[in-house]
Formats: C-alpha cells, structure tokens, sequence
C-alpha cells in the first residue's frame, strides 16, 4: 500500500494565526503568550470579556497581533461568530488549541446532579467539539493545521469527588485519538496533552488551611513534588503546534512530573 502524499510545503502563511480558547488567564494565557512571542498572531477566546480584553491588552504591548474574542464554547452559534470575527480580524487559523473547561462539581459523584455533569460535558467535550468543527474544515481546504486539545492526568487515572470533570477528559483524549485517525492524511494533525496539577483559578478561590490541603492532596502522588509551570504546558503546546511536530497525531503528551508512566 502506498503512503499518502506527505504535504511538505504548507500554503498558509507563516506566522501563521492561533486560536486559543480559555486565554483569558491560567494555562491559556501561558500558551497564547508562548505563540504570540513565536510571531504568531493570536486570537483569545473567553467567556469571561473582562479579562480576555485585558490579557489581550498585555500581549498586545509586546506583540504584533493579537485579537480578544467573548465566546462561550458550549454554544456553537457564538464559536461560528468568534471565528467569523478572528477570520476578519486576524486571518483564517491554522493553530487550534482548545483549552477552555471548567472543574464543574466536587463531590461524590453518585450525588452530582445530572444537570452539573451535562455542564461540565457541554463545556469541556462539546466546546471544544464545535471548535473543531468550525475550525478544523478551514484548515484541511488549506492543506495544513494543527490542533493540541488540553485534557488532563484525570482523564487517564480518574479523580475522585470529580468525576464529571475527569470524564470529560478522557472523552477529549478519546476524541483525539478519533479524530487524530480520521485526518491524519490530510496536514492536519490533532494531539492532546494530560497535565498534572497546576496552581492556577481553576480549583476556585481557598482560605490558606483549604489550599494547603489541596496542595497537598493534588501533589501527593507527583514525584517531582511541584506544580507544573504554566509555561512549562505552554512550551509543550508550542512544539505540538509547530511543523517540528511531524509524525504525532491522535497521540496523548504527558507532562506530569513522573506521575503518569504510561
Ligand atoms: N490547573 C490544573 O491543575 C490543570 C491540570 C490539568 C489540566 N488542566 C486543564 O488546563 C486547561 C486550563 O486550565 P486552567 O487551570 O488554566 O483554568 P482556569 O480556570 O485558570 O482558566 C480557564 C479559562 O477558561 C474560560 N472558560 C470557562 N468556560 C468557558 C466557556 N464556556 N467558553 C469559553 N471560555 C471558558 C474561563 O473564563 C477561564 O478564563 C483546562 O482544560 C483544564 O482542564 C488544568
């Protein structure tokens, strides 16, 4: 059987424009941050408009382009809009990284309210699902793309007392892997990464006695005994957003501090 064209030349332009959904702060922000000091110009897209206007605002002063877009990903309508809106502003995207979830219920899972959970999956699998389906058909007619979805160890190992959210992330892993097979021929290629904890807003707002137990449930099991950097997830993300990632695709990047092995 013979391979497959391989597309060496990519005909979208280089720097190429970046989608980066959840960038108003946190994980998204590190990796919007990371693509923009690459020369890329990038779009943030958030729920929150605040925040997204002003992160955008920081790059902005360093950077040459930079687009803050209020989208909530859980309705495909507005992620049709956002990327209307980064298409006139910024150019047709070539780099997806679909980061926005959120944590959703913390508690025994046989008690979370079914209305809880299907937030938690409209959010962090259907979110990222119109994502791709807005962005992805734009980047194969262009013959080249390249999409990270940010999942999580919890999708692996499970979580308990968060099983809403862990779920969800192995449905994005399984996503990946589907998705991955079905374009790998087409100069599109769609990875996921697995970090383990980072100290960031998602885990909500804590006394100092709370956050010290959190810390120290969440790091109990990570060897290296820290927090991953949000830049250190960023520096991952760039490498899979890069044409020096060649040969992955449907494929899950650990970054947990020894914690995974597999
Ligand atoms: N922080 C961790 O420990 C950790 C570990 C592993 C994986 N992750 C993953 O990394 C990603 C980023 O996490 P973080 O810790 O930076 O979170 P964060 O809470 O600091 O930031 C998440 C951002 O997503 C945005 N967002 C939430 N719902 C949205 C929606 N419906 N539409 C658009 N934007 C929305 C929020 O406004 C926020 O700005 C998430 O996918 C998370 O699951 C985080």
């Amino acid at each position: 059987m013979s391979a497959p064209a391989e597309r060496v030349l990519a005909p979208v332009p280089v720097p190429r424009v970046a989608v980066v959904t959840g960038a108003a702060r946190g994980i998204g922000l590190a990796i919007a941050g990371r693509l923009a000091a690459e020369g890329h110009a990038v779009a943030l897209w958030d729920l929150d408009p605040a925040a997204v206007e002003a992160a955008a605002a920081v790059l902005r002063a360093q950077h040459r382009a930079v687009a803050a877009v209020a989208v909530d990903i859980s309705s495909a309508a507005q992620v049709r809009a956002a990327l209307d809106d980064t298409v006139a502003a910024l150019g047709r995207p070539a780099l997806l990284v679909n980061n926005a979830a959120i944590l959703g219920p913390n508690g025994p899972t046989v008690q979370v309210a079914p209305a809880a959970w299907q937030r938690v999956f409209d959010i962090n699998v259907l979110g990222a699902l119109h994502c791709v389906q807005a962005v992805v058909p734009m980047m194969v007619a262009d013959g080249w793309g390249r999409v990270v979805n940010v999942a999580s160890i919890a999708g692996k190992e499970g979580n308990p007392f968060a099983g809403a959210y862990a779920a969800s992330k192995a449905a994005l892993i399984s996503l990946t892997k589907s998705l991955g097979k079905e374009l790998a021929a087409s100069g599109v290629l769609l990875n996921c990464i697995t970090p383990s904890a980072a100290d960031t807003e998602i885990f909500g707002t804590h006394d100092a006695a709370q956050r010290e137990l959190l810390r120290q449930r969440l790091l109990e099991r990570v060897p290296m005994q820290r927090f991953v950097r949000v830049e250190e997830v960023a520096e991952m993300a760039a490498w899979l957003c890069s044409p020096s990632c060649s040969f992955s695709t449907g494929a899950v990047f650990d970054i947990s501090g020894g914690r995974a092995v597999y």
